[in-house]
């Protein structure tokens, strides 16, 4: 039988038909969240992003201010810009879109980014409480599966979650959350001698390596919840997921598509978090 498949947009729209109503909450009160965004340079695919980012914030009451830095700018000069955003009340949310030119050392970046307006929570202290189990904010896209899991009602506690994937963005921090839900987590990586052995014990299987269609049908097990983070752009210009959908949905339970699966998540999280930060900076005042 054919897997449910679970629409990330109409999960997203929900979620933003929610958050439209905290932000006039949030007018009701004089105040607006503003989120900042830091882009240096000009790779196509972040501004893509950043453009797509600046939308859903007019769409979801957000007040965004975009920085297009050019590519060789210092370091110094962003971490000045960051520290003015760290004291402007009017920014409640911070986020430097990665990646940086090879001349800036991102870790650095990030911690200079306060902790209460790191909306991407990349900063070392969030990770470190997402680790301990108490996240100030949970990083975009895990935030996303997280609630496309919820969504569904898929059973986490006690079941095996494989994450295929070990990036500091998706594979890390989805696999704490997991793991904080009470799921037994196993973390592989793209290169995982006889990868198909530990993904074929997956109850949950969350795939995130930017491998075309590298998760075939025989590496999933018969009604497994299948989650796709890749998003591959094919020579032919077609977009498709780092999971053979076209198989592995004749197998599995429930299956995210590329595109309309998790990608539309990533953004209305960072809306969520963004409402939540100002929402927080309202509750201290
Ligand atoms: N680059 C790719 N994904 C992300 C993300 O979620 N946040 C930021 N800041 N940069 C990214």
């Amino acid at each position: 039988m054919s897997a449910d498949i679970i629409d990330g947009n109409a999960i997203a729209g929900k979620i933003r038909a929610e958050l439209k109503i905290r932000a006039e909450n949030l007018a009701q009160h004089g105040m607006q969240s503003g989120l900042a965004v830091i882009l240096v340079g000009d790779d196509p695919a972040s501004c893509i992003y950043v453009r797509n980012k600046a939308k859903a914030c007019r769409e979801s009451g957000i007040r965004s201010e975009v920085y297009n830095f050019p590519g060789e700018t210092s370091q110094e000069t962003v971490l000045q810009h960051i520290h003015a955003l760290n004291a402007n009340p009017e920014i409640h949310g911070i986020l430097v879109q990665l990646p940086l030119p090879p001349h800036f050392e991102s870790h650095r970046v990030i911690a200079a980014i306060a902790i209460e307006k790191d909306v991407d929570g990349f900063h070392p202290c969030n990770v470190g409480a997402l680790a301990t189990g108490n996240a100030l904010f949970y990083p975009c896209t895990p935030y996303g599966v997280m609630m496309m899991l919820k969504e569904r009602d898929v059973l986490i506690e006690g079941q095996h979650a494989v994450v295929v994937g070990r990036s500091n963005i998706v594979g890390k921090p989805i696999s704490l959350m997991l793991l904080e839900r009470g799921a037994t987590v196993t973390i592989c990586t793209s290169k995982t001698r006889i990868l198909a052995e530990h993904t074929r014990n997956a109850d949950i299987l969350v795939v995130a390596t930017g491998k075309p269609r590298m998760i075939t049908a025989d590496m999933v097990k018969s009604g497994a919840t299948v989650i796709d983070v890749g998003i591959n752009r094919m020579d032919d210009g077609t977009l498709c997921g780092d999971v053979d959908f076209t198989s592995v949905k004749e197998k599995a339970g429930h299956i995210t598509p590329v595109p309309g699966g998790v990608g539309p998540m990533t953004i209305t999280m960072l809306m969520s978090n963004a409402i939540e930060a100002a929402e927080r900076a309202r509750a201290a005042m």
